[in-house]
């Protein structure tokens, strides 16, 4: 929600702010903006939409300014307009600030700032830090050169909520100053230069030695130079991270879209996340990870929290980890879990998944159960995101950088992941079956049945283009099918606008039947041959009310019972999601592009949601 791009070096800032914008546009795309500092004057140009409008402004061309700050909004406090767009300065003009976050306490901190003359020209809750720093800075009597710094610590003390800020000032144009609590932040270390942004691809091209930023901490930016303080401005010491992903992970690469790009990715995400040391002879290992027999003997309860997408993983998460390892394992959404007192304790074992690591109810969630003496693991997709700092273990997906706003490789990165977390556990506990040795077997295969189920592309293509005007689409499944069901719908509707629900098979009767009519879409998942009869017998309970039914299936069934019939590779049950959701996201993906709309960007939404 949000991004943040900031740039100090010898090179012109402005291309180099708009560029990073550009790649960081999934966060929010409600406006965009630029500041400069030029001739030792602030300089801002924003405007309301996307970040393509700032080409379009007058003057941009000419500024020349080597530091500077950017953002791209997605509006929290105050509707999309030129004057809610950031960057904001304070009343005299001295600090241009961008933020990301929402500062819970604005409206208090602004009746604090009127009472003391200062006059507010925007709805947001961001304008009251320009402020904010601009009194401390002005209260400050010694003139010495943390003079700046000072003002933004004291500043930031009296903030609450959650907030990554970047701050120039036209008095110190040799510096720039960030911080962060709860919303996400990286450095970017370069020769002479240096860069800011919200998350690792946007910057890539530039750099792929990165710091982290902890919460709270300040850094003092200048060209040669990286300065980092703790809270209480004592200086402290940090280390690059290099990244490894390539520059054009991040790029179309020829692909119309990020998601298309995606998609097709996934055979050497599932491939990169499996890892090379996985093999059907040997126990898994997770170099992260030291759980013993006596640790997992003891847990009452493994909870999977997440949100969106990522839960839907979790449910993968569940089916595998109850069925190998007999651990009772709740999944939960972690903006409910957080707020239901959840029966946590230290004999708790709390999995949370984030492809992102900034998600902030995910975040909340952890905090609390390490608050109820549980232990806490991540799985992230990026490598020092904020969950993977706080948990008392991470494990990664590799998926590499996920741009499109509707995930598709992390999803399924996330559920091979959590799988073979789960044969790691059921390895410890000394769990002997063949279930376990013939999944791994079965893992070992996906990569390239999932390069066969790709090839499915056409077909899908072709019944999407049949499908797209509908106004409701409907998804049913069963056991683990269901999960996928439901992951489908929620493809759907956020890249297509087309309304959509998904149910267990057997629920139908009991209420939902009564929304199918004639000629309304059903799409079913049948992967679990202890399933399949049951399933068609609901399947058969829509045809006979009128609908057109597609089904996904690795099973042998009547093919002319059902309109369409998608035949993906026969595997695993633990893993099927993996395959048989690759037809529905395409089929999302083809029925956006058909509608004619912005696969990368669906409306309201954005990737990373650090807002609670
Ligand atoms: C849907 C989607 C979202 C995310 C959710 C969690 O396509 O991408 O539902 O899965 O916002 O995001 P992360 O995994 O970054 O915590």
């Amino acid at each position: 929600m949000c991004g943040i791009v900031g740039y100090i070096g010898t090179k012109k800032a402005s291309p180099i702010l708009i560029n990073g914008l550009i790649r960081l546009e999934y966060r929010g795309y409600d406006s965009a903006g630029i500041s400069t500092i030029e001739k030792e004057e602030l300089s801002i140009m924003k405007d309301k939409g996307r970040v393509k409008n700032l080409y379009h402004l007058k003057g941009i061309d000419d500024l020349t300014g080597t530091i500077g700050i950017a953002h791209t909004r997605w509006a929290t406090h105050g509707k999309p307009s030129k004057e809610n767009s950031h960057p904001h300065m304070d009343n005299s003009k001295t600090f241009s600030v961008v933020h990301n976050g929402i500062i819970e306490n604005y409206n208090e901190l602004r009746n604090f700032l009127t009472d003391n003359g200062y006059i507010f020209y925007s709805q947001t809750d961001t304008e009251v830090i320009p402020n904010l720093v601009h009194y401390y800075y002005e209260k400050d009597e010694k003139t010495d050169n943390l003079r700046f710094l000072r003002a933004v610590k004291n500043a930031c003390s009296d903030l609450k909520g959650s907030f990554a800020i970047e701050i120039i000032c036209k008095d110190y144009p040799d510096n720039m100053i960030v911080t962060r609590k709860d919303s996400p932040l990286v450095i970017g270390k370069g020769e002479n230069e240096n860069y800011i942004s919200s998350d690792i691809p946007a910057i890539l091209s530039f750099t792929r030695n990165f710091y982290l930023l902890n919460d709270f901490e300040l850094v003092v930016l200048s060209r040669n130079n990286v300065v980092f303080y703790d809270k209480d401005l004592n200086p402290i010491e940090k280390d690059t991270k290099t990244i490894e992903w390539n520059a054009s992970s991040a790029e179309k690469d020829g692909y119309e879209d990020f998601m298309l790009k995606e998609i097709y990715e996934q055979p050497t995400a599932i491939r990169e996340t499996i890892g090379a040391k996985f093999n059907e002879e040997t126990k898994c290992e997770f170099d992260e990870l030291n759980f013993t027999k006596e640790y997992l003997s003891s847990l009452n309860k493994i909870y999977i929290v997440a949100c969106g997408t990522a839960m839907y993983a979790g449910l993968a998460g569940k089916n595998a980890i109850e069925k190998l390892c007999k651990i009772p394992t709740e999944v939960d959404v972690a903006s409910e879990f957080r707020y239901r007192d959840p029966l946590v304790d230290d004999k708790t074992l709390c999995i949370f998944i984030s492809q992102s690591g900034e998600t902030a109810d995910t975040i909340a969630a952890l905090k609390l159960c390490k608050e109820k003496g549980a232990k806490t693991l991540a799985i992230s997709n990026v490598i020092g995101s904020s969950i993977t700092r706080e948990a008392d273990y991470s494990i990664y997906t590799h998926a590499g950088p996920e741009i499109a706003v509707a995930s598709t490789k992390a999803y399924t990165s996330q559920v091979i992941l959590i799988t073979i977390l789960s044969i790691y556990f059921a390895e410890i506990l000394d769990i002997e079956c063949e279930k376990v040795s013939l999944l791994k077997r079965d893992i070992l295969q996906l990569p390239k049945k999932i390069e066969e189920t790709l090839k499915l592309s056409e077909v899908i293509e072709e019944f999407s283009k049949k499908v797209y005007q509908e106004k409701d689409i409907f998804f049913l499944g069963r056991g683990i099918d269901e999960a996928v069901a439901k992951e489908a719908s929620l493809k759907l509707k956020e890249i297509s606008y087309i309304h959509s629900e998904s149910y267990p098979a057997g629920e139908l009767k009991h209420g939902p039947i009564a929304l199918i009519e004639n000629d309304i879409t059903v799409i079913s998942i049948m992967t679990d041959n202890t399933l399949v009869e049951k399933t068609i017998s609901n399947i058969q309970e829509v045809i006979t009310r009128g609908a057109k039914t597609l089904v996904i299936t690795n099973q042998n069934v009547d093919e002319d019972m059902f309109d369409r019939i998608i035949k993906i590779p026969e595997t695993n049950p633990f893993v099927s999601p993996i395959l048989s959701i690759i037809p529905l996201q395409l089929f999302s993906y083809y029925i956006s592009k058909e509608k004619g709309l912005d696969v990368d960007k669906p409306r309201n939404l954005a990737k990373s949601v650090t807002v609670e």
